[in-house]
């Protein structure tokens, strides 16, 4: 998707507006935390700031770049695993961008655009729409990433060994028939 130079950029943008969200202990305790099963939580936000630089360098929009990947990593900051149960009342899905809003503003200081991600990124589940540029291109990172990462998982479990099986059963078979 990104050629090697600019990856470099990207991570040293995140690296450059992000560290301390990176290094907290908090979110560090994100890598526990399983997501979209192979991938922990950590993996996905990290993920979803580098789609997000990525979309916005790409298109050319000019973005606030501290926001938008401070919003990126902190957007799943829920602190718990879901698979687990919600914390409170709602389902998981229509939850989580409260809780993640409310640990943030605890642990960070979290101008508009960053609570703008964080609360809107779940859109169209949850109704209200993003509300600056950076929270769109979070939003529509965010659904591009869970889609990648479901993807590998659905390619994992298909049993590849089993197409490998059959493969060696079908070449066997042609091999004794044409013998
Ligand atoms: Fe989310
Ligand atoms: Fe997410």
């Amino acid at each position: 998707m990104y050629k090697t130079e600019s990856i470099s950029a990207i991570v040293s943008l995140i690296f450059e507006y992000g560290y301390d969200i990176l290094t907290s202990d908090r979110m560090q305790c994100e890598l526990n935390l399983v997501h979209h099963r192979h991938f922990n939580c950590f993996e996905h936000s990290l993920s979803v700031a580098c789609v997000s630089v990525w979309i916005a360098k790409k298109l050319n929009i000019t973005v606030n770049m501290r926001s938008l990947i401070r919003g990126a990593l902190l957007h799943d900051y829920f602190l718990y695993d879901w698979r687990e149960g919600t914390p409170g009342d709602r389902m998981h899905g229509f939850g989580h961008a409260q809780i993640a809003l409310k640990n943030a503003e605890r642990d960070f200081e979290i101008d508009k655009i960053q609570e703008d991600i964080i609360i809107k990124h779940m859109f169209p589940l949850n109704i209200k729409p993003p509300r600056y540029r950076e929270s769109v291109i979070v939003t529509i990172a965010d659904k591009i990433c869970a889609t990648c990462e479901i993807a590998s998982f659905i390619c994992k479990r298909s049993d590849v060994a089993q197409i490998q099986r059959y493969l060696i059963a079908h070449k066997q078979f042609k091999k004794a028939s044409t013998a």
